[in-house]
């Protein structure tokens, strides 16, 4: 395996949200390849037993825990929370990536996929965060990873819940990161593009109306995401294209840039919005 991330971290155990696939599962492929020990959590037991039985590597491989859990059932989630404040074999690395988004008109939206999109995204990410920091902080050591996405810089049309869950996101990772200088605990907060994974499959996406240019690999945006919190960031786009387009758009004044989002969503959803 490769050690796709540039400095040695100091991690001894990380907690993984939806580490059964995509960027998650590439993140904890990377950690593990650097002998990083490992908590892997999503629903899909048996994909984690697998990946954690290639993880171990017969043996030479680190420690890794298989956690098979709902994060948006409050009992799975509770048993997480206590996994991240126990005291024996402690968390210094907690990396909340499981999310999903569904595309769509709001007003047609299925309501429990909405609320499933904030249970997840902002529920289950802000309580997961809140068990972890509290012993990072009397330890005077530890990281959060906060994967977050580009759709958090403005309001998006047609996946309008997502966007806004990550916009909690970034604007959360933003200000703990402030909060917590002088703590030894540092939050980094991942931006990602369009990236090839389960995720638009899930969300029922149709990604003719999306570009086709401009994707990044899992495997690339788990490299950035590492690479940024060993090197304490704040806070890291993930890709050049994206870099420069989220330069862009933080230079656009917002009435522009909510114009301009909202004619480009006309063009490529023009069925919908009208009765
Ligand atoms: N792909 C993109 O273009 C893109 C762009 C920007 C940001 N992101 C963000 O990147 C993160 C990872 O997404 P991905 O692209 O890697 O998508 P993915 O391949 O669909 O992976 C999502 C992961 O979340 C887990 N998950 C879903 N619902 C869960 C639940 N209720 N409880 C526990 N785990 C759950 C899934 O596992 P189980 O089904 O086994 O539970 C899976 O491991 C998300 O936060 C997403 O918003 C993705």
């Amino acid at each position: 395996m490769q050690h796709l991330f540039p400095r040695t971290p100091r991690w001894e155990r990380a907690l993984v949200t939806g580490a059964s696939s995509g960027i998650g599962r590439e993140i904890a492929r990377q950690l593990a390849a650097s002998g990083v020990d490992l908590v892997l959590v999503a629903r899909s037991g048996e994909r984690l037993d697998e990946l954690a039985a290639h993880l171990r590597a017969g043996g030479s491989g680190p420690n890794v825990e298989v956690f098979e859990a709902d994060l948006c059932d409050s009992e799975f989630l509770a048993a997480v929370e206590a996994r991240l404040a126990s005291a024996g074999a402690p968390v210094d690395l907690l990396v909340n990536n499981a999310g999903l988004g569904y595309e769509g008109p709001f007003h047609i939206q299925d309501a429990q996929e909405v609320s499933e999109t904030i249970d997840l995204n902002v529920t289950a990410l802000v309580r997961l965060t809140h068990a972890a920091l509290k012993p990072m902080v009397a330890r005077g050591r530890g990281q959060v990873i906060l994967v977050s996405s580009m759709a958090s810089l403005q309001g998006l049309p047609m996946t309008a819940v997502y966007a806004a869950t990550k916009a909690l996101i970034t604007s959360l990772g933003e200000a703990l990161y402030e909060e917590l200088k002088g703590t030894g605990v540092v939050v980094t907060t991942v931006l990602p593009g369009l990236t090839r994974t389960e995720f638009h499959e899930r969300g029922r996406w149709d990604l003719d109306r999306w570009p086709s240019v401009g994707w990044q690999s899992a495997e690339e945006v788990a490299a950035e995401a590492l690479g940024a919190a060993a090197r304490l960031r704040p806070e890291v786009v993930t890709g050049r294209l994206n870099r420069v387009l989220a330069a862009m758009s933080g230079m656009a004044p917002r009435r522009l840039r909510r114009s301009a989002i909202g004619w480009s969503a006309r063009r490529r959803w023009p069925d919908e919005g009208s009765p």
